[in-house]
């Protein structure tokens, strides 16, 4: 197991400044601003957020490539750093497997090579037989496709191409830790899907345990076991895929993790998990609360679209029903989403695409309780 206790990483804000006037000691800017978390045995744990949140610098001080302001991090009982009792352990001592953005291939070798080779510089009593280091190569190769480039000078390869063999790569050593950053970002999209389902195979079937790093939200949906959500340095939620989505802890990651609709309430009444709310355009109520609001409490209320549930006749026994008129509506493919105007609220619906309402007709939806998700407001 991975713990990550308290870590900070602040750079100073000192670029373009020409000297420091004495007791101006410049501004810390924190690229991570204090983070916990624990990466379990055998999980795949994803930093999930936008660009500049701080992922990278995580992963980094994670590795041992950059130095933390602060905080402890310890894998299997190892201390790898402690700020305090001044521990830094080396890169290289910490067993780890990485793939970082700008990954880098062995040019002079095979593709093979630069496979086998992580394998073959081991110290002798933990390398593997020459017929098992074979097998190993070619069972990542054959997950990495590049099975057929063998013996291909590892130049020759397309970027895409190079990036699974340096995926594949780290594989090979089957690290206690593989730390990836964006692994996936230089393939096409249809390969990088193959892909994800590729790697999510074989870190379960190799019990990997590992730290992904991705801005894609719908790769870290598909892939994780859990995700960290960061923000300006920060974690916001850390949870399952599906507690993620269905019980955002924040706006922010409301928001980040797919669409949703958001609109302010005032806590009407709670009863239990269930709380009954006003909002401008009218009453909701909200099955399911984990985290009771106070009546009289401003909080915003958060739907997603797929819980839209879009009728062109009022059915009237079901809960939180309005009605609205179709503004637009737009084919996607596999789903067809409809905005529906509420006065001056817009509601995005999510349906298959078997129901296509005009624009200009008058509607009906509902939402289930327990599909209305309350997040504070902040
Ligand atoms: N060496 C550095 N000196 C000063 N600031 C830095 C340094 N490295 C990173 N930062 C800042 O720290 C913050 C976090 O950077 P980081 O690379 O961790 O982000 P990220 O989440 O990986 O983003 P991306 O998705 O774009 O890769 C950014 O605001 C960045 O500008
Ligand atoms: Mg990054």
């Amino acid at each position: 197991m991975l713990t990550v206790e308290s870590l900070k990483k602040s750079y100073d804000d000192t670029a373009g400044r020409r000297s420091r006037r004495p007791g101006n000691e410049g501004t810390r800017v924190y690229a991570v601003g204090g983070v916990d978390f624990e990466v379990h045995d055998g999980e795949l744990f994803t930093l999930l957020g936008p660009s500049g949140c701080g992922k990278t610098t995580t992963l980094r001080s994670v590795a041992g490539l950059e130095r933390p302001t602060e905080g402890r991090v310890t894998l299997g009982g190892r201390v790898l750093f402690d700020a305090e009792q001044g521990i830094n352990m080396r890169a290289n001592r910490r067993g780890l497997g990485m793939v970082f953005q700008s990954y880098a291939i062995w040019p002079h070798m095979t593709v093979f090579k630069n496979v086998s080779f992580p394998l073959e510089v081991l110290p002798r009593t933990k390398r593997p037989g020459r017929r098992e280091i074979e097998e190993r190569v070619e069972q990542v190769l054959d997950v990495i496709e590049l099975g057929a480039y063998a013996s291909r000078p590892a130049t020759k390869l397309s970027g895409g191409q190079q990036q699974r063999l340096a995926l594949g790569r780290a594989l090979v050593t089957r690290p206690e830790l593989m730390l990836l950053d964006e692994p996936l970002s230089n393939l096409d999209a249809k390969l990088r899907e193959t892909m994800r389902f590729e790697l999510k195979r074989l870190q379960r079937e190799l019990n990997l345990t590992a730290i992904y790093v991705t801005h894609d939200q719908s790769e870290a949906l598909v892939m994780s076991n859990r995700i960290a959500v960061m923000n300006q340095g920060r974690i916001e939620q850390i949870g399952k895929p599906r507690e993620i989505y269905t019980k955002p802890a924040t706006r922010f990651v409301a928001e980040f993790i797919g669409t949703s609709n958001f609109m302010e309430a005032k806590v009407v009444s709670v009863d239990g998990r269930e709380v009954r709310v006003d909002t401008a355009h009218g009453p909701l109520v909200a099955g399911e609360v984990d985290k009771a609001p106070a009546v009289g409490d401003t909080v915003m209320i958060s739907i997603r679209p797929e819980c839209v549930d879009l009728s062109p006749e009022r059915r009237g026994n079901v809960p939180n029903e309005w009605s609205g008129q179709v503004l637009t509506r737009a084919f996607l493919g596999d789903v067809v989403d409809h905005i529906v105007g509420v006065g001056d609220l817009e509601i995005r619906n999510r349906s298959n695409p078997n129901l296509s309402i005009p624009p200009g007709t008058e509607v009906h939806f509902s939402v289930a309780p327990d599909k209305v998700t309350l997040v504070p407001v902040d």
